[in-house]
């Protein structure tokens, strides 16, 4: 039954619009050397833009000197400490200056790639939203939401499904730490309907309205959007969030930190603390066999967060990233003009980030709420009926260029080789969502249970 839905919500979403694909890159702009170890994907037009920009080049020694004389004053810091300041800092944080999504950016996502993504995923949060029973509000909330295409991929499925989604009030709430990125989203979103907030304690800092007006709000933290039935949407953004590095040694854990080369007080080097720190008392794991362990304490009290929303006002979360199940050691890297690029090396100029480990997000999701996966992005895509929407698409698209960019998108995506494996897809689900359907009272019990309906995307539907 579950799996006809979510086919008919495909041909539903996509009968009317078969040829109105974007075409977002050109297939030259579609890496065809990123390393899937590298989690971010590097674009072929690499060599044209490496060179740093006026405002990067003030912004990096401003964010060394920062960095030098806090180290100065009270000593190394813990590489989250450092991650955090050069993601996020208010002034210079990497993410808070620049826009570096895209060819003439530091990286690629699936979003950027293809239309056919936020597609899908619009499939998906329709298809949960009828499995919680329709509720009459469905707010979609996006962590990180990058350019805002994913969140505009999505509206648009909503809006080619007005028959199904309708009856719903639907509205938009975007979780960005980034006032640059917030206004590139509400340029993709609402055009010029959006106004900041007049004060810069309202802990909505922009509004606006999409012109089907639907409402859209920028947040700069997941505990300030309202509490209702919502579905939670997180591409890319558990790995952007400040890690902390811990390694086993003679005398137990020690935490790694962030001092200042003494021989060269420009630079930065890794150190490992000579006594243990808070973190590394409370954050690693009795049991914890590898060597070398990143814990992403922030993405723990986000999940945390959203595992009680969930419990509590009901809905769904799907967390898109690249990452491991518990078995990853030293994955903080660094990634600039499409390349990968030292940690510690010109701070600020660079992209940090580091693989999310599903094992600790399912750990701190606790009992309230079901997860399901990671499943990597090929099956969660294969089983979403990436291949027919894409037999759809090339039936009626005769433009040889656009065809050969919609394969090479596709196989960008999905082979295992690319982002097809290296990606994972990872979900928190209300728990009656898995619940096995009772039965009618009076009915003779079956020898076998009947099986929880499937949740798409984690199940194959059989396209
Ligand atoms: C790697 S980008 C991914 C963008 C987009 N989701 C995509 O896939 O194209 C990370 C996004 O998360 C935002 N971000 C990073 N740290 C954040 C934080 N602590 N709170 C809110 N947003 C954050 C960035 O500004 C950016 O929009």
């Amino acid at each position: 039954m579950r799996m006809k839905v979510c086919q008919q919500l495909l041909s539903r979403a996509f009968s009317h619009r078969v040829n109105s694909y974007a075409v977002r890159r050109t297939t030259s702009d579609i890496p065809a050397t990123g390393s899937p170890k590298a989690g971010r994907w590097s674009s072929a037009q690499s060599a044209s833009f490496c060179s740093s920009s006026a405002e990067d080049r003030k912004a990096r020694p401003s964010m060394l000197k920062h960095l030098s004389s806090k180290i100065r004053s009270t000593g190394p810091v813990s590489v989250s400490e450092y991650m955090k300041e050069v993601l996020t800092n208010p002034v210079t944080g990497y993410y808070v200056r620049k826009n570096m999504l895209g060819a003439d950016g530091d990286f690629i996502t699936s979003p950027e790639i293809s239309q056919v993504f936020g597609e899908l995923l619009g499939v998906w949060i329709v298809s949960e939203w009828m499995g919680a029973g329709r509720p009459e509000q469905l707010q979609l909330v996006e962590l990180g939401p990058g350019r805002g295409s994913l969140a505009a991929d999505i509206l648009r499925v909503f809006s080619q499904l007005q028959s199904v989604v309708g009856g719903a009030s639907v509205s938009v709430h975007l979780v960005e730490v980034s006032p640059a990125l917030s206004r590139l989203q509400a340029e993709t979103l609402t055009g010029k309907r959006n106004m900041e907030a007049s004060s810069e304690d309202d802990p909505v800092y922009r509004q606006g309205e999409t012109a089907a007006r639907v409402s859209v709000s920028w947040y700069r933290r997941l505990e300030d959007v309202p509490a209702a039935f919502s579905i939670f949407v997180a591409h890319e953004f558990f790995d952007a969030l400040p890690v902390h590095k811990f390694q086993r040694t003679e005398k137990g854990w020690r935490e790694v930190l962030v001092d200042i080369e003494p021989a060269d007080p420009d630079r930065l080097r890794f150190v490992v603390a000579p006594t243990p720190t808070l973190a590394s008392s409370t954050l690693v794991q009795a049991d914890e066999r590898r060597d070398h362990v990143e814990v992403c304490a922030e993405g723990g009290v986000i999940v945390q967060q959203l595992a009680r929303r969930i419990e509590e006002e009901g809905g769904a979360a799907l967390i898109a990233d690249y990452g491991h199940d518990g078995t990853g050691t030293d994955t903080l890297r660094g990634f600039k003009g499409h390349q990968l690029h030292d940690v510690l090396s010109t701070p600020g100029s660079a992209d940090l980030t580091a693989d999310v480990d599903f094992s600790f997000l399912r750990r701190m999701a606790g009992g309230g709420v079901a997860c399901l996966g990671p499943v990597t992005q090929r099956m969660f895509l294969k089983n979403m009926g990436i291949d027919v929407r894409m037999q759809v698409l090339l039936r009626n698209c005769s433009d040889p260029s656009t065809r050969k960019q919609l394969i090479s998108s596709y196989d960008m995506l999905t082979n295992p080789s690319k982002m097809g494996e290296r990606f994972h897809f990872f979900s928190l689900l209300h728990p009656s969502r898995l619940a096995v359907p009772k039965k009618p009272q009076g009915l003779k019990l079956e020898k076998k249970s009947p099986a929880p309906l499937p949740v798409a995307g984690f199940t194959e539907l059989g396209f």
